[in-house]
């Protein structure tokens, strides 16, 4: 019998790597969307002819009832949400909606239309936030620092909670920063990569950037991805940390990366007072063991080949652009 699987989030980095994952095991893959008044399906746009989208909101709660009794997937993967954190300090409201209450909504979707559905919520390390032990586990408690981890926060428990009060197998992934050349340019990591693309085609100047000091753990999107789908089929639903263990700052990414093009980093980098946070999380890094021991995952894709193959996939990028 061909499985079924519902994508939340479909035209965003994880949703694009998670479907094209997907479709090569031999998934019927649906993917949920929302209204606009101009498509965004870049990130999916070779896939288009392969999965099935359909229109709902995080925010319309008969909406996410229909769609699921549409589909009725086998597994569902919600990956919507307002996941930029800057954007949560200016949209607090609306990121508590979709981050927040969305995750109840779907929830509540998959408790009225089948009980049997599988459901992996992303939850996300920024949880931790100011951190209360390192490296982080499952068990580290949680400290948020934006609207956004606050959010994440809620989802994380109503995820347990559901599937502690109605026996749901809901999996909540708690994964730290992972990165690719689909990734927003708004996220420090691709905002680097592009200007120094950019930079090295001599069509960019300067780079400005906020915290150089912050520290991330930062992992290739491809191998968290792989992560979502082993959690769904583990016997038992659980919460797992996502991380490959290793902290950089961003001040080494930038470095690496102009590096990878033979520039020095530092003419080229300016701070901005306009990028700090009203409240900023120094630090995060993670400590898979769980996920490696039961689960048997590990990242592949380590930290220099990240910074190289996003650096190399902006250069063709911008290189096709001026042609
Ligand atoms: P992303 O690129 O920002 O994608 C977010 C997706 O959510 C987009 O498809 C967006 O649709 C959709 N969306 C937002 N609001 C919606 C709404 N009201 N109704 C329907 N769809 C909506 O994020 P990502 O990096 O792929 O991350 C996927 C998930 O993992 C997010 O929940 C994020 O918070 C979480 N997470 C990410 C990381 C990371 O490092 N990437 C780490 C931990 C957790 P549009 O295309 O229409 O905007
Ligand atoms: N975006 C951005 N832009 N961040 C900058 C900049 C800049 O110019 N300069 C320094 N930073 C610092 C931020 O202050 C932060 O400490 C770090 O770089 C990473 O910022 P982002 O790439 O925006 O990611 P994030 O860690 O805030 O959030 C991402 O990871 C979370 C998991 O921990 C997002 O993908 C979230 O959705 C995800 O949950």
């Amino acid at each position: 019998m061909t499985k079924r699987a519902l994508i939340t989030g479909i035209t965003g980095q994880d949703g694009a790597y998670l479907a094209e994952f997907l479709l090569k095991r031999g998934y019927q893959v649906h993917g949920m969307v929302r209204r606009s008044s101009s498509e965004n399906f870049d990130r999916i746009g070779h896939l288009r002819d392969k999965v099935q989208l359909h229109q709902a909101d995080l925010l319309d709660q008969l909406s996410l009832v229909r769609l699921v009794d549409a589909v009725r997937p086998h597994h569902l993967y919600n990956l919507a949400a307002q996941s930029f954190v800057p954007t949560s300090f200016e949209q607090p409201l609306l990121t508590g909606e979709f981050t927040g209450l969305g995750v109840t909504r779907i929830l509540e979707a998959v408790r009225t239309v089948d009980r049997s559905i599988r459901v992996y919520q992303a939850s996300s390390s920024e949880m931790f936030g100011s951190v209360r032990e390192e490296p982080q586990t499952e068990t580290t408690p949680f400290w948020p620092r934006s609207p956004y981890g606050v959010a994440k926060v809620y989802g994380h428990w109503i995820t347990v909670n559901y599937r502690e009060s109605y026996d749901l197998f809901a999996c909540s992934g708690i994964l730290f920063n992972h990165e690719s050349p689909l990734r927003g340019k708004e996220f420090v990591t691709r905002k680097i990569t592009d200007a120094v693309a950019r930079i090295k085609l001599g069509v960019q100047k300067k780079l400005k950037l906020g915290n150089l000091d912050a520290l991330r753990d930062w992992g290739f999107a491809g191998d968290y991805v792989r992560a979502m789908w082993m959690m769904l089929h583990h016997d038992r639903p659980d919460d797992y940390v996502i991380a490959t263990g290793q902290k950089h700052s961003v001040r080494e990414f930038a470095e690496l990366a102009f590096a990878h093009v033979g520039l020095p980093w530092e003419p080229y980098v300016e701070v901005d007072p306009k990028f700090l946070r009203p409240a900023e999380v120094t630090t995060l890094c993670g400590d898979s063991a769980k996920a490696r021991r039961v689960l048997g995952w590990e990242p592949e894709v380590s930290f220099p080949e990240l910074v190289a193959m996003m650096v190399d996939a902006d250069l063709n990028r911008v290189r096709k652009e001026m042609a």
